[in-house]
């Protein structure tokens, strides 16, 4: 990673400021506001193309000049967008054609954001020329900490199935396969009559009379999100030619389905994400806390930057609630904890005109005298405390197997039910998190031999390279923890025949015979060491046991007495296999067991809905609940937010944080 910027020390604080929405008399009070509420870091530009650029050509930037030296002049720094997140309405009437278009074939309309084909040589021509003018501009200037490249790519229009698309996807597909025969067996054109003899009669899966191939979908997602990076990747080079020693970013979404952020991270100098938890959700911070890992993650373990989220409400749900008192703070420092190393809000002045004027700022309508407000400075001042934290690492010794492609596949029509990977990606992280476990995510060719344990959620789709780097990361004596339809297929949706998973059935020592999902809101009674009570969820394997111990075992049905989970030695590891998805308590002692038998250290002093994460040498103990809670810290310890000796008995306040310094 380049450094970030002199502008930045510390932790950086701060939103995204459009003062282009202001009339500039109010500019000077917005600087004030931002030095009194300890802002060092401001999101500018990002939706400024039609201001900057009121015509093709050169750009009429005055007012960001005067911008950028306003903020120079206060110290603080600018994450400066390229600008290219919204096409300005004279490039649309030049070029209709970079409208994008859905899969059933309806033309979007400018009018709101984001309407541009990523595969539009005019879109991609204009985008880049503009990041090129930006860069050419302010490269030099003293303000700017960070480039921001476009803004959540693929939010709005994650694919496009337009004519210009279809020839692109076409020459994708050309340098994929080579040969068209080579493309008709991936693609299974045997199935329903679907070989081609000619690229030209290949289309993307536009909407289709039934259920479209799930190959072809598969290949258009990786497509997608490829053609969207290439977009970033051009606007990257031309900024990154004029100021080569500033970082670039542009900002993730979370578990977000469209975009490969494994593949798109190693071209970021720094991940930056943002972070929606809907507060009408009592756990939201459960979600939160996996964005905040998974950024961690797909940027290499490195401080991140917690780019947006609200300061209060949004404005984009059907129902927009408030984020209650102390809970912006509670999920900032969340963010610190789990390795970020800014924490920036969408926006820093709530706006008065358009599209989000009923979303939050840092600024309120209402002005200063607010508890938002109150709330903004206040975390100023933590932030500012915590300058200690900034740079240091979380260390996992868990790691969680994701990869967009398999998510990608796992999702698509035509399966024995509809699983949706985040929804069992949390159930295996709800357990981690209660235990103060630290967890990563990680692809499955990824190194995986700095952990102990790994979880394996419905991992589908696995190349033969992450099939065997599971076996040999188990064999040399990692605690491996399987679940229900992994190692199903291949790369190409190709099922892995002989019974499931069969790239590690030896692994292990067991086969699936039959997938038997479970209809929708049924349980099957499970009996086993876990005591009486257990059930399984939403699926069934039927396991025939070859050399696996069973732990659970159905209790009734066609299944009854068959196993349901499982635990194999493996060389020097252990792997457990969950055929059924068990039910909370259940999964939570699975869970203790697998860390147990890795190795993993977890802690049953963290009550419920508090969070205690490690980074470096510090503790951050995080109470989500909004009463107050008694702790047992086992001894005393300097609270690095109040510099106060506490412990060993505390009682922490509703949403109250503690970071903590740990000697060890
Ligand atoms: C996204 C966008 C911002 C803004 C916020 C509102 O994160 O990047 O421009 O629209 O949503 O929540
Ligand atoms: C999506 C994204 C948010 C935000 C909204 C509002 O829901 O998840 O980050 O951008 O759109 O436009």
């Amino acid at each position: 990673m380049r450094r970030w910027g002199v502008a930045v020390r510390g932790i950086g604080y701060g939103g995204d400021y459009n003062p282009e929405q202001w009339p500039e008399s109010t500019w000077a009070e917005d600087v004030r506001l931002m030095a009194e509420a300890g802002v060092n870091l401001v999101t500018v530009g990002v939706f400024s193309w039609s201001r900057l650029q009121p015509a093709p050509g050169e750009l009429t930037a005055g007012w960001l000049d005067r911008v950028l030296d306003l903020l120079a002049a206060a110290g603080i720094g600018v994450d400066l967008g390229t600008g290219t997140a919204t096409p300005p309405p004279w490039l649309v009437a030049a070029h209709r054609e970079i409208l994008p278009v859905t899969a059933d074939g309806r033309r979007l309309a400018p009018g709101s954001r984001q309407h541009y084909c990523p595969s539009a040589p005019a879109f991609r021509a204009a985008a880049v020329d503009l990041a090129e003018r930006m860069a050419r501009r302010y490269s030099g200037h003293p303000a700017l900490a960070m480039w921001h490249v476009s803004n959540e790519y693929g939010c709005h229009v994650p694919a496009c199935y337009c004519e210009r698309s279809a020839e692109a996807f076409r020459d994708w597909l050309r340098a994929r396969y080579g040969q068209l025969d080579r493309l008709n067996a991936a693609w299974g054109g045997a199935v329903w009559s679907q070989d081609y003899t000619s690229w030209d009669q290949v289309e993307p899966p536009r909407a289709t009379p039934t259920f479209a191939n799930p190959a072809q979908q598969l290949d258009f997602a990786r497509f997608s999100s490829g053609e969207l990076l290439a977009c970033y990747l051009a606007e990257r080079e031309a900024v990154a030619r004029h100021s080569p020693a500033i970082p670039v970013t542009t900002n993730f979404m979370g578990l977000f389905r469209p975009v490969d952020q494994f593949r798109w991270a190693a071209e970021l100098d720094v991940a930056s994400v943002d972070s929606y938890p809907d507060p009408a959700d009592p756990e939201s911070y459960l979600l939160s806390a996996m964005t905040c890992d998974l950024t961690r993650s797909v940027g290499g373990g490195r401080p991140w930057v917690l780019m947006e989220q609200a300061p209060n409400a949004v404005n984009w749900r059907a129902v927009n609630v408030p984020k209650a008192p102390g809970q912006y703070r509670a999920l900032s420092l969340q963010a610190v904890a789990r390795g970020g190393d800014a924490v920036l809000s969408f926006q820093w002045r709530a706006a008065a005109t358009g599209a989000e004027k009923f979303h939050s700022g840092m600024l309120p309508h209402a002005g200063t005298d607010s508890r938002v407000w109150r709330e903004v400075t206040g975390l100023g001042a933590d932030l500012g405390r915590l300058a200690p934290v900034a740079g240091s690492r979380v260390q996992a010794e868990v790691a969680m197997l994701l990869d967009w492609e398999s998510w990608w596949a796992l999702e698509a029509d035509s399966h024995p039910s509809h699983l949706r990977l985040t929804e069992l990606l949390l159930e295996f992280y709800r357990p981690l998190f209660e235990a103060g476990v630290n967890t990563d995510f990680a692809h499955p060719e990824s190194d995986l031999l700095g952990y102990r344990l790994v979880l394996v959620p419905a991992l589908y789709l696995v190349s033969e390279a992450g099939a065997d780097n599971v076996r040999q990361f188990t064999s040399s004596g990692g605690t491996t923890a399987i679940s229900f339809f992994s190692g199903i297929v291949d790369p190409e949706d190709r099922i892995r025949l002989g019974g499931y998973p069969a790239p590690w059935r030896e692994l292990l020592g067991l086969r699936v015979q039959d997938l038997a999902p479970l209809p929708e809101g049924a349980v099957v009674r499970l009996d086993g060491a876990a005591g009486p009570g257990s059930a399984g969820r939403l699926w069934q394997d039927v396991i025939d046991l070859r050399g696996a111990d069973p732990l659970l075992r159905y209790a009734e049905g066609h299944l009854a007495g068959q196993a349901a989970v499982t635990r194999h030695p493996y060389g020097r590891g252990v792997a457990f296999y969950l055929g059924t998805l068990p039910d909370r308590e259940t999964l939570r002692g699975l869970v203790r067991q697998a860390c147990e038998s890795a190795g993993v250290t977890v802690r049953s002093d963290v009550p419920p809905g508090v969070e205690a994460v490690r980074r470096g040498d510090h503790l951050f103990v995080i109470s989500h609940l909004d009463r107050p809670v008694e702790l047992d810290l086992g001894g005393k310890s300097l609270d690095l937010l109040t510099s106060d000796i506490v412990g060993p008995a505390v009682m922490l306040g509703p949403r109250g944080v503690l970071v903590l310094t740990v000697r060890d």
